[in-house]
């Protein structure tokens, strides 16, 4: 159990801020052209992304175990068939793809923790910051070290159990990277790309807006708030009896709502203050970053520092993208914790690899124009998350009976119920529908 409600929003926070919020919002909201884009995203974080989080923690508290047990034994409970835990199984194999992938680019960070230290960005410009960072990924020995160093920490965390530790980095890294970017807005403010950035995030382009944006909108809510394969279930197994599901849900997603932003107006306003471009892609925290603190006085430090609260950041995020399969193993094979760990994080070593050569042996080995960390990058977040959701919201509302769902999670009888059941059981799921279905027609 974690010790208290807190511990569990820490944690649970910590699963949510991560590299989706540093790395991936900005690249992204720069591809799909800004505030149109970020609208939907809030969209689907409110009426898509809350209930699915209020689900999570609920069946997890309900089941006490790992997703995939708890939902096996929810649904024997009710006299529903054993195959609702499928949800589970796919998650874990959801799991492993995506730390597969989220190591690679973990790595990347844990490199410029070296490169700020060394004080390799005083004074640079764009170009060399940017020259520098191609450099860096066209060379797989150099990914390879650093994905395996980084796997290699995450591992031997895994391996010492869920709460030691994560607790203790998560209270003192989350607001320290709270801090970090408001320095970075700071100087954003100071070196003029302020306005701009505000105004591409939050002033809304329609005509910028493409259906395969509202796609990436939807996927990105599901990862960016760790939904859709379990893991915040997995946490949720653990929450005192008496904590409220709603209250911690929201909590979580507010506060993960709040880094993004903040990681988008920081790192767009360094866009705009040195003529960069804002659709650079996945380069983009690297080619923007070390640009800002290497101007800055004291930038080596402050720009290292930022670094390992981003790497702290991913590390909490990809623990908790094991947790799900290290519960099932240990609660299924009976192995320790360290057996499971060394055998997962393993197999996420060997699938990262097709990921570390995407970036330069096998850059033009691809299929339809994708890589294999495109390929691993989108089932997962426009498959696999989105369709994970979908059925999490449809076993909340339809196969947990509704006065146990209302009574776990507070709500009075009479039309608190029944908004609930509208939501979850019709609203959210339609949404998740919605999107896919135009994805496919078009
Ligand atoms: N949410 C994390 C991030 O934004 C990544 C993550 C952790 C995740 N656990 C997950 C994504 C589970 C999807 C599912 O960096």
């Amino acid at each position: 159990m974690w010790s208290n409600q807190w511990i569990f929003v820490l944690a649970a926070a910590g699963s949510a801020i991560g590299l989706g919020n540093i790395w991936k919002f900005p690249y992204i909201t720069g591809e799909n052209g800004g505030g149109a884009f970020v609208l939907v995203y809030l969209l689907c974080i409110a009426v898509i992304g809350v209930p699915v989080m209020i689900s999570e923690v609920l069946l997890g508290k309900l089941g006490r175990a790992s997703p995939i047990n708890s939902l096996l034994n929810l649904a024997r409970q009710h006299n529903r068939s054993p195959g609702w835990s499928a949800i589970g199984v796919v998650g874990v194999i959801g799991g492993f793809l995506i730390l597969s992938f989220y190591g690679v680019i973990a790595g990347w960070v844990c490199k410029y923790i070296v490169e700020s230290a060394t004080n390799v960005f005083e004074s640079a410009d764009a170009a060399f910051v940017g020259d520098r960072f191609s450099a860096f990924i066209s060379d797989p020995l150099q990914l390879l070290l650093w994905f395996t160093l980084f796997m290699a920490i995450t591992m031997f965390f895994v391996a010492r159990g869920v709460t030691r530790g994560l607790e203790l980095c998560v209270r003192y890294s989350m607001p320290a990277v709270f801090v970090l970017l408001l320095v970075l807005i700071g100087y954003g403010i100071h070196a003029g790309g302020f306005g701009e950035s505000f105004t591409f995030l939050f002033y809304p382009d329609f005509s910028e807006l493409t259906r395969s944006g509202v796609i990436v909108a939807l996927g990105h809510a599901f990862f960016t708030l760790s939904l859709g394969m379990g893991a915040i279930m997995a946490y949720g197994a653990y929450v005192p009896q008496e904590v409220s599901v709603r209250k911690t849900a929201i909590t979580i997603t507010v506060l993960d709502t709040v880094i993004a932003l903040l990681a988008g107006l920081a790192i767009f306003s360094i866009v705009f203050g040195n003529g960069l471009q804002p659709d650079d892609g996945p380069g983009l925290l690297f080619q923007t970053v070390p640009l800002a603190f290497g101007s800055l006085p004291l930038g080596w430090l402050f720009g290292t520092l930022f670094f390992i609260l981003v790497g702290l950041a991913a590390l909490t995020s990809a623990i908790s993208l094991t947790e799900p399969a290290i519960a099932y193993c240990t609660e299924r094979f009976g192995l320790s914790r360290a057996q499971t760990a060394v055998s997962i994080v393993g197999i996420c070593w060997v699938l990262g690899i097709g990921s570390v050569l995407s970036f330069n042996l096998w850059a033009e080995m691809t299929v339809a124009g994708l890589t294999v960390f495109d390929m691993l990058d989108k089932f997962t977040q426009f498959i696999v998350l989105p369709l994970g959701g979908l059925f999490i919201a449809l076993f909340t509302a339809w196969v947990l009976p509704r006065t146990t769902v209302g009574e776990a999670l507070g709500l009075s009888e009479g039309w608190q119920r029944s908004t609930w059941q509208g939501l979850i059981g019709v609203v959210t799921p339609i949404a998740v529908l919605v999107v896919f279905i135009t994805q496919l027609v078009g």
